[in-house]
Parts: structure tokens; sequence; C-alpha cells
């Protein structure tokens, strides 16, 4: 009797530990986590105007600690499965997830937005978009440099385009973007890190030679398609 109660009680536990395990790892798996992507060019492909090392730190070091702690954010958080577009609303009131999830969206587009090759102004439709918000390309860089020059501190400058296809130029402090409730609205297709931490290397303090060597390695083909893709 104590031994069929005693092997019928062991069964119990490994039954238990089973099914405990197992939505642990089903747990586990339901939380996609972010990934760092690899630049999409080499670290010193956006030389002389952007160096090397900056570049390699900059995605290696901030980038992947942004993506890490926005992981980390989100571990046991009911907004775990939202896109990285849909967590810059719902996870605006929780400072590690704007924060780090503004990171790692903000980083995303700018790595996506440079590199040495594509059309170096923009064409099309985004030109027109663009001569009619300013009256010409010379214009908007101004104001897009004025903006990024501006920002208090740490922040990032943007072209934004909205729905109907008006473009705007405006800057958001820290990690915050276009996408976060109380900014200046729109999609972001253009924006540039003024962090020290993009510049400061080659740069040191002279944050508008880094913003007027920016716009050497801007892809304008990109930010074309961008612009055409959520006008
Ligand atoms: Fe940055």
């Amino acid at each position: 009797m104590r031994n069929n109660f005693s092997i019928e009680h062991t069964m119990f536990s490994l039954v238990l530990v089973v099914i405990m395990t197992s939505k642990l790892f089903s747990q586990k798996n339901n939380h996609m986590k972010f990934e760092l992507a690899p630049l999409p060019y080499a670290y010193n492909a956006l030389e002389p105007h952007i160096d090397a090392r900056t570049m390699e730190i900059h995605h290696s070091k901030h980038h992947a600690a942004y993506t890490n702690n926005l992981n980390a954010a989100l571990e046991n958080s009911s907004l775990t499965g939202q896109s990285i577009e849909e967590l810059m609303t719902s996870g605006f009131e929780t400072p590690a997830i704007r924060n780090n999830g503004g990171g790692f969206y903000n980083h995303n587009l700018f790595w996506e937005i440079m590199t040495p090759g594509g059309a170096n102004q923009p064409e099309g439709d985004l030109a027109e978009a663009i001569n009619a918000a300013f009256g010409s390309f010379a214009a908007f860089k101004d104001a897009f440099a004025k903006a990024a020059t501006t920002r208090f501190g740490s922040g990032w400058a943007w072209l934004c385009v909205h729905k109907g296809g008006k473009v705007e130029v405006c800057s958001t402090p820290n990690q915050d973007n276009p996408l976060m409730p109380g900014s200046c609205g729109g999609f972001p297709i253009l924006g540039i890190d003024v962090w020290e931490h993009a510049y400061y290397l080659n740069y040191q303090n002279g944050r508008p030679d880094y913003i007027n060597a920016f716009f050497n390695v801007i892809n304008w083909s990109i930010v074309g398609e961008k612009y055409n893709a959520n006008k």
C-alpha cells in the first residue's frame, strides 16, 4: 500500500515537472526577441564623413545595448509580441520600453538611410514634396540642419511624411521619435542621430560639421522609397 502510494506520488511529481517545464519553454518561445541586424555595409563605408571606429562602437555597443535592454524590458511584459512600431505608442508610458525601443527603432532607420550608394539628392515625388514644403532642396537642408543643431542635449532630427504626402522637419529628445505620442507626428523617412556618441570621436564638439558631413552619406533612393510607401 505504502509502495503503491510512493510510486503514484513520484509519477504525479514527474508529470507536474514535465507540464511546468513545457509551459516555461512555450512562454520563452512566445517571447519573440528583437535582434540587432548587421550593418548593411562595412564600418568604414561612410568614411571620411563618418569614421569606422564611430560606426563600430555605435552599432556593436550602443545599438546592441538598446536591443538587449528592450528585450529585457519586454520579459514578462503584457506588450510582448507587439511590433516595434506598435511599441512606440503602447510602451510610451514605460521608460525602459520608450527609451530602448526608441533606440532600437531609430538606429535601424539611421543605418538604412545612410550608404555610399544611391541617389545623392531627392528625386521624383519626394523632390516635389520637399520643394512644395520648403521652396528648394537647399532650403530643406537649412531647416533640417537647424533642427539637428538646435536640439538641446541628445536627440534626433527628422524628415517625416504625413498622409497625403506633405513632408515636415522636426526634432525629438533622447530616443523619442515621431511615432510616439505628443511628437510632430507623421512617419519618419530620414533621421539624424545627434547624440554625442554619433560624432564625438571624429568631430568632438563640432556637431554642425557632423551634420554637414551627414548630407554626403544619405541614400536618397531609400528615403524616396519610404516616402512613396508611407505618403
Ligand atoms: Fe545613436
